[in-house]
């Protein structure tokens, strides 16, 4: 595997590999890689012959009281996981490289609809950084295709749109969520909670397995659904950001007619914001 921290070599390494004839995967990420990430890596790996990730740390979306600054930056070790995982290529640029005019004179791409809501209310401009800095890493690498986890559904879903709609030649695939063995997602975040949060932390899959199996078992009063899942989740000491069910592809508020549905969640445990989410078809 090699490492490259500009665009210049990148698109060198690229070509290269073009030339053999090779179909490219992109995997991004910003680091402080975990089983989730090297999963994807290799699930990348399976699709196609060239695999590049990109650690990159995008200051466009963190808000201004998040944790840009703590955001563990762990390189080394990063890197290691990566050859592990199969990976070939390493795009690692600095925020000057990314961003050469500065943040502030950067363009912006925002995608409506599905950015609005949820995490796109609770962390206003999230969802924007997120699809300026993907755009820019598909137009600097143009693979024939990118994997994410569908950990951060909202995000995929704004990932999907955002190629659709600028009609981008690549191929977008959400990989299943890795856990730990108590049901945990794994998170770069889950590193921020102390014993107590983590022992506590699993309440919130058990809520949205709960939940899940009240709506196949017919449920379909979704606001006392919701009522009883914030109750579970607060009960084990967490503050629910958010907790929603909704149309699966649309992103929309569920109706009782929708059978494609996906249930949202994200809860405070001190500072730190975990999110999950259960996506379900009901017969
Ligand atoms: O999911 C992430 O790690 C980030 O939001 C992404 C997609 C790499 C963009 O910075």
């Amino acid at each position: 595997m090699i490492t490259v921290k500009t665009v210049r070599e990148l698109r060198a390494a690229i070509a290269r590999a073009r030339g053999e004839g090779k179909r490219i995967a992109l995997v991004p990420t910003m680091g402080n890689l975990h089983a989730g990430h090297a999963a994807l890596v290799s699930k990348a790996g399976q699709r196609a012959d060239f695999v590049v990730a990109s650690i990159f740390v995008n200051p466009l979306q963190f808000g201004p009281s998040e944790d840009l600054d703590k955001y563990p930056r762990t390189l080394a070790a990063d890197q290691e996981k990566l050859l592990e995982a199969g990976c070939h290529l390493l795009f690692a640029p600095s925020v000057e490289e990314m961003y050469p005019d500065g943040r502030s004179d950067q363009t912006i791409v925002s995608v409506p609809g599905v950015s609005e809501g949820m995490c796109g209310a609770s962390r206003p401009g999230h969802f924007d950084g997120v699809a300026t800095v993907v755009c820019k890493l598909l137009n600097m690498v143009q693979p024939d295709m990118a994997l994410f986890g569908e950990k951060d559904f909202q995000q995929l879903a704004v990932i999907r749109k955002l190629v659709r709609d600028l009609n981008m030649p690549v191929q977008i695939f959400g990989e299943p969520t890795v856990r730990a063995e108590d049901g945990l997602a794994l998170s770069s975040r889950n590193g921020y909670l102390n014993d107590e949060q983590r022992a506590s932390a699993p309440v919130i899959q058990r809520t949205l397995k709960l939940l899940g199996e009240r709506l196949q078992a017919g449920s379909s009063d979704f606001a006392q659904l919701i009522d009883d899942g914030r109750q579970q989740i607060e009960q084990a000491g967490l503050r629910v950001d958010y907790l929603e069910i909704r149309e699966a592809n649309t992103l929309q508020p569920a109706r009782s007619e929708d059978k494609s549905l996906v249930i949202l969640a994200a809860a405070f445990l001190g500072t730190t914001r975990l999110i999950d989410n259960l996506a379900l078809h009901l017969d």
